[in-house]
């Protein structure tokens, strides 16, 4: 299907008023910031890879970008110590469980085999290189602005709340020492998770992140590589297996793109080559994934022909 600049205005607008005319979810709650962000907001973005915008409602508001985080720094380390020790040290399968499973881990002998659940992205922050905290920090908020091409920053608000109730987080983070699945001090490993999961971004942020994907790495804004392109196909299989959790099987079945949410409510799906679509909506269902992120991605994808497992219209020559 030939994507003009008009079918995609008009999928990303439809799937706007779609998902604001759907009810339910709530905002997380745990960390207390989310529960103070208004729920009523929603905003849907999709960037091309020739960096091309489109975008319907509350696409501007600075939103934690928690769990989506975890994509960015995955794709750090991977291009630090690359694919086949992301592999060994951290895994690449779904765990089948909530993102903050102890019991996951407990199961497979304290490894965490995703990156994207709780307990694989703090290894994952374990892996980042630098002396201390802040020199790790550095290079992933680097990491997210260049995703983003523009300077993304913390959110005090955001890191203060999460780092005051992180107690689930921290015992991962023994757990995983305790394993030999963690890389740095745990503290420290949590310290930087979080702040990765502290910083704001906007639906149009996170559809530029994901269209950097897209474009085998190549931010389509400021045209810098960002990361290798042997690592994207890596990146977006761990993003189906695990990317929205124990939903992440229904999203590949329905939907057909590689995803990855976060309980700030953002959601981001990565169509390779073409672009990404990203939503914001602050009510989550109960595997942490937002409602109406999902109706309004998922119409988008569905409008544009966008499923990575169809073949292409016509089928083999
Ligand atoms: O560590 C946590 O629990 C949060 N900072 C992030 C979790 C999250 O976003 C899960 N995603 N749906």
């Amino acid at each position: 299907m030939q994507l003009s600049a008009d079918l995609i205005q008009k999928a990303v607008s439809d799937a706007h008023r779609a998902a604001m005319a759907t009810k339910g979810g709530a905002n997380a709650d745990y960390i207390p910031y989310l529960a103070s962000v208004p729920s009523e907001l929603c905003g849907v973005a999709v960037v091309t890879v020739d960096g091309d915008a489109f975008v319907a409602g509350d696409t501007g508001f600075g939103f934690a970008i928690e769990s989506i985080s975890k994509v960015f720094t995955l794709a750090l380390v991977m291009d630090q110590i690359g694919p086949e020790a992301v592999r060994t040290k951290v895994g690449a399968d779904p765990t089948g469980l909530p993102f903050n499973s102890v019991m996951a881990l407990e199961l497979h002998g304290g490894k965490p085999l995703s990156p994207l659940v709780n307990a694989g992205a703090i290894a994952t922050a374990s892996l980042v290189p630098g002396e201390s905290a802040d020199e790790c920090w550095a290079r992933i908020l680097d990491m997210q602005s260049r995703f983003a091409g523009r300077p993304i920053e913390l959110s005090d608000a955001v890191n203060t709340s999460e780092q005051t109730t992180n107690f689930h987080n921290r015992a991962i983070a023994w757990l995983l020492y305790s394993a030999g699945s963690c890389y740095s001090d745990p503290m420290r490993a949590v310290d930087v998770y979080t702040r990765q999961c502290s910083t704001l971004i906007t639906a149009v942020d996170l559809a530029t992140m994901g269209a950097t994907l897209a474009a085998g790495g190549i931010n389509p804004s400021s045209k810098q590589r960002v990361i290798g392109a042997d690592n994207i196909p890596h990146i977006l299989a761990e993003m189906t297996m695990e990317g929205l959790y124990t939903a992440s099987g229904d999203w590949a079945y329905t939907v057909g793109l590689p995803g990855k949410s976060g309980v700030g409510g953002g959601l981001l799906a990565v169509a390779p080559g073409s672009l990404a679509i990203a939503a914001f909506a602050p009510p989550l269902d109960s595997a942490g994934n937002s409602v109406r992120g999902q109706v309004a991605v998922s119409q988008v994808a569905r409008s544009l022909g966008l499923n990575l497992y169809a073949a292409p219209a016509g089928g083999a020559s």
